[in-house]
């Protein structure tokens, strides 16, 4: 098993990596939360796949145990969900000293961290996640949050677990779109901060998660590692965690403008990164050679869901209302080189306007 610490000094917490650690989350929580009651806030699927595991060790571990069941797909990450939540934690007699494991994907993890977050004005929470996505990004760094029908994430808080709990082989259950998607993001984390990392996920990703167990555990903890980094640098994003958006600036615009329907979180981001490579060489950022290092490595990923029929126009729309746009400028982060990234300011829209423009008329 491995430990990566997250410091943000009283609120740090570790997050526990390791094959088959699911069958200790009684253990590890049991010092480092104040009651032995726990609410396991999940789905049926993933409660019927991995349930027994998770409510298995509790029990061991003398916890009393409910569960809530929440129906899956982003479009229940909603304020009805969570009042949903709210009237069964009345019901459940969830009390200051409850805990709320969040036991799912990044949907559950933000839904089921914000409801702990806002609850008797908060209750301390474990993250349990059951994604590749959840276990690299989603479930470290506090962001929890609820969707908006006119944005995504626009209710919510930082609310830091009492720890994080990754068991990679949770993951052999995961559709291979919803891997993939993954990948991605550990392609990202290559990119921004760690060369060797990134080498690492192309050469091994196609045989994961089943026949590589070791590889999984090594690419998850590093990405954990400087994901923590990151945010034990800087919790609420006033400056390098920025840096984590590399590929998100119009990753979250091709995600709005196909109505997050017809890609995943992290097939966006793939293009992203690929329209994001192509403005970083025009700008003489990084070089040709460099950018198509780090192109092949995500088409080899799997081919991406084509773009037909989606107009720049409204791409362009979607990216001028994002959240993170401020005062009419464009923030976008760029590779230097497979390691390293820069947050580039000022850009000029028509330079980003002509690199969408291209790229979908491909
Ligand atoms: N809080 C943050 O910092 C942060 C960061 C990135 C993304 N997010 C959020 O995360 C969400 C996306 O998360 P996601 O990609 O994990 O999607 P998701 O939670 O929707 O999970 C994807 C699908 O996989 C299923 N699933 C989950 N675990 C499984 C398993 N082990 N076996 C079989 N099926 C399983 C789910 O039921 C779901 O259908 C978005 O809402 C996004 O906004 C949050
Ligand atoms: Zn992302």
């Amino acid at each position: 098993m491995k430990k990566v610490a997250v410091q943000l000094r009283s609120r740090s917490y570790a997050i526990h990596i390791g094959n088959g650690i699911a069958n200790r989350v009684g253990r590890i929580a049991k010092d480092l939360v104040p009651s032995r009651e726990v609410v396991v806030v999940s789905s049926k699927e993933i409660l019927r796949l991995h349930g027994e595991k998770v409510l298995g060790s509790l029990s061991r571990a003398s916890f009393k145990v409910s569960t809530i069941a929440l129906p899956q797909g982003e479009r229940y990450k909603s304020l009805a969900t969570l009042a949903n939540i709210y009237r069964r934690f009345a019901s459940h007699r969830v009390n200051r000293r409850t805990t709320i494991i969040a036991f799912g994907g990044g949907v559950i993890g933000d839904i089921a961290g914000f409801a702990a977050a806002s609850y008797l004005r908060g209750l301390p929470l474990i993250q349990l996640p059951t994604t590749l996505l959840a276990q690299i990004d989603s479930s470290i760094g506090g962001k929890t949050g609820v969707n908006l029908p006119v944005g995504k994430n626009l209710v919510g808080a930082f609310h830091q677990p009492r720890c994080v709990i990754v068991d990679p082989l949770l993951l052999a259950s995961l559709p291979v779109r919803e891997f993939r998607s993954g990948i991605y993001e550990a392609l990202k984390y290559g990119v921004i901060k760690d060369r060797s990392l990134f080498m690492l996920v192309d050469r091994k990703h196609h045989s994961l998660p089943g026949k590589d167990k070791r590889s999984l555990e090594q690419i998850i903890s590093r990405c954990a590692e400087i994901k923590a980094q990151i945010v034990a640098a800087d919790e609420t994003e006033t400056g390098v965690r920025m840096i984590l958006n590399y590929g998100h600036t119009i990753g979250h615009a091709l995600e709005a403008a196909t109505e997050y329907r017809r890609l995943t979180h992290g097939e966006a981001i793939g293009h992203g990164m690929l329209m994001a490579n192509q403005l970083a060489v025009e700008l003489q950022l990084l070089t040709q050679a460099e950018a198509e290092l780090i192109n092949a490595a995500i088409v080899r990923v799997s081919a991406l869901p084509r773009l037909n029929g989606l107009s720049n126009a409204k791409v362009f729309r979607c990216m001028l209302s994002d959240k993170k746009f401020e005062s009419q400028r464009f923030r976008f982060v760029l590779p230097r080189r497979i390691g390293d990234v820069a947050v580039v300011t000022d850009i000029p829209p028509s330079a980003v306007a002509a690199v969408i423009r291209r790229y979908l008329n491909a």
